[in-house]
């Protein structure tokens, strides 16, 4: 008899029962999609209803209690020791004690934060961070309008129940190399939780959400020179995403036009919405967090001994919005401002939804025009046909880009009178901007710089006027 040999038939039961097991990973249809942007974009959200009862079951807020009137004697005058809730009546100020209980301690109730002998002393960890929280609490509320909207949050967003909220971060340890010849690994190759187990870095955390490394990958320039992404920073982007889409329940093209994945125009407005929220996360963890190191004991620390973090997921648990939108800060005015700055303002909306300091690239069009040189001839201020051409061309383009601001800049050569030449460089830089707002482009989007001396002789190109673009 031939042991060794497995019989065809065998093998076809081998095959089926492998492609079965790797099926079982797949998830089972049938899958939803809802249609997210234009026709034609795959702008689509695919949802596996099943997977979504959990989120769903796991994202609702608890009953609410009616907000308690704020009349009658406040806090601060009752109590003795209250720095961040003293603003409140005495019912809104117990109200609040009861809701922060029922959130983060309701097993160990009042005692989790009090000394029940004196509820003003401070010498319970807990109560010293609380109160840090309360003020994190108000900031997001009044600070961050732009991702939290009025919906805003509160100590449950995070917390839940539970005294330390389930999804935290912290400092990874360093990677093994392996071998000393083995160059740094990036944090690659290593399947962790935090990038749904692929190969890529697995910190995605310290760079973005406490540092503030540029989040790029596509180069602004046709050319490989001034590309500011390196295959670094390339990767360490798509750990991120990879974390943002997991946390909010998502696919890329919640955000993202997935044809051209840095441009904000033809993107989702909520692209806006997580651009203020990456920005709200590092004032989390730099202004509340990181300060709070030395008041948290050794056991709530990481190995490296940093406090614990916090990142979409503390917040958004699955959700596209925390508790699915669940308008829980309305009965708990006490979290709404900070009680120093009660009358806070809210920051005005940037111009078409673009976030102030994310001007879009210009393209690869306008990159290899721009800086565009208007030349001059000697002592003159007027315009050169060759120079009309240049600004007709430079304005073509810009008025296709709305988004694009320019900067114009004169520079004089270093032959005569200083001052002359700086006046005469002033007349230049004013005739090219009258010919490109004749030519279309709105003068708000030009800005003049101070005149400059060009470190060139008295050539012709140092009687220049340069359009450029502002850098993103
Ligand atoms: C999660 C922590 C936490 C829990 C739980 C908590 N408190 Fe507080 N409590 C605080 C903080 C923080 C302050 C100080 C507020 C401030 O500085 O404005 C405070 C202050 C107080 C004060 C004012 C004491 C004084 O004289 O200065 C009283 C009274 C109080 N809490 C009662 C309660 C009661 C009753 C409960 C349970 C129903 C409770 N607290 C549960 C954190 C907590
Ligand atoms: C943005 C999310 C977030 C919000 C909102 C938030 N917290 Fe926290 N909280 C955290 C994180 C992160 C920690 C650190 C976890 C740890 O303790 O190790 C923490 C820790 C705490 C601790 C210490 C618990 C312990 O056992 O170490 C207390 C107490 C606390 N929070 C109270 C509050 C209260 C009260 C509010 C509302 C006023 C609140 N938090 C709002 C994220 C949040
Ligand atoms: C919740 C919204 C959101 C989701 C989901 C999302 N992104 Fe992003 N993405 C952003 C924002 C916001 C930025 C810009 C961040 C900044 O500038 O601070 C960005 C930037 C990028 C960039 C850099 C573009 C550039 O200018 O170089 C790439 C590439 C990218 N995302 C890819 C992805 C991929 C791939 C996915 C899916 C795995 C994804 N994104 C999911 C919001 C999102
Ligand atoms: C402190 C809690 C908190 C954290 C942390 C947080 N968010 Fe949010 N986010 C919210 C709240 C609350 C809303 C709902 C606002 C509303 O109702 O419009 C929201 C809404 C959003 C939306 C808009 C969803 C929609 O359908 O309009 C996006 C996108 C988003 N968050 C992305 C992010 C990303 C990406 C991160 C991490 C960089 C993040 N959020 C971290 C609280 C948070």
């Amino acid at each position: 008899m031939n042991t060794t040999l497995v019989q065809p038939k065998t093998w076809f039961k081998l095959i089926a029962l492998s492609a079965l097991a790797l099926l079982s990973a797949c998830e089972r249809p049938p899958m939803d999609t809802v249609q997210t942007g234009y026709r034609g974009t795959g702008m689509v959200q695919v949802y596996n209803p099943r997977i979504m009862e959990g989120v769903i079951a796991a994202n609702q807020a608890p009953p609410s209690t009616p907000a308690a009137p704020s009349e009658g004697p406040k806090a601060r005058d009752v109590y003795q020791n209250v720095k961040v809730l003293g603003h409140l009546g005495v019912g809104e100020f117990t109200q609040l004690m009861v809701s922060m209980t029922a959130w983060v301690s309701p097993e160990k109730g009042c005692n989790y934060c009090h000394n029940p002998a004196n509820f003003a002393d401070d010498s319970l960890y807990t109560k010293v961070v609380a109160r840090k929280m309360v003020e994190m609490t108000q900031t997001i509320n009044s600070d961050w309008k732009n991702h939290v909207a009025a919906t805003g949050v509160t100590c449950f967003t995070c917390h839940r129940g539970q005294p330390v909220p389930e999804f935290i971060w912290f400092k990874p340890e360093a990677q093994a190399k392996g071998a000393d010849f083995i160059g740094n690994k990036m944090g690659q190759n290593t399947p962790a939780a935090s990038v749904k187990l692929a190969s890529l870095p697995y910190d995605p955390f310290t760079p973005y959400l406490q540092g503030a490394e540029p989040i790029r990958v596509n180069a602004t320039k046709a050319l490989p020179t001034d590309h500011v992404a390196s295959i670094a920073s390339t990767e360490k982007t798509y750990s991120l995403m990879s974390h943002m889409s997991t946390s909010l329940g998502v696919n890329c093209t919640f955000c993202h036009n997935t044809q051209a994945f840095g441009e904000w125009k033809g993107a989702s407005p909520k692209r806006v919405t997580a651009y203020h929220g990456i920005r709200m996360v590092r004032d989390i963890n730099n202004a509340f967090m990181t300060p709070l190191t030395d008041t948290f004991p050794a056991n709530r620390k990481g190995v490296l001994g940093d406090v614990a973090k916090a990142n979409c997921s503390t917040c958004h648990q699955g959700a596209y919005k925390p508790l699915f939108g669940a308008p829980m800060l309305k009965d708990h005015p006490g979290l709404a401002s900070l009680s120093k700055a009660l009358d806070k303002v809210d920051a005005p909306a940037p111009a078409d939804g673009m976030p102030a300091d994310a001007a879009p690239a210009p393209s690869a069009g306008l990159s290899s025009l721009l800086p565009a040189k208007v030349l001059f001839a000697v002592g003159k201020d007027g315009l050169t046909d060759e120079a009309r051409k240049v600004i007709e061309d430079a304005g073509k383009l810009l008025t296709a880009e709305p988004g694009v601001k320019v900067t114009i800049s004169g520079f004089a050569d270093q032959s005569g009178n200083l001052n002359t030449n700086m006046e005469l460089s002033k007349r230049r830089a004013f005739a090219v901007r009258d010919a490109l707002k004749a030519a279309g482009v709105a003068e708000d989007r030009i800005e003049l710089k101070k005149p400059e001396m060009a470190v060139a002789g008295a050539d012709a190109d140092a009687r220049r006027v340069e359009i450029n673009a502002v850098k993103p």
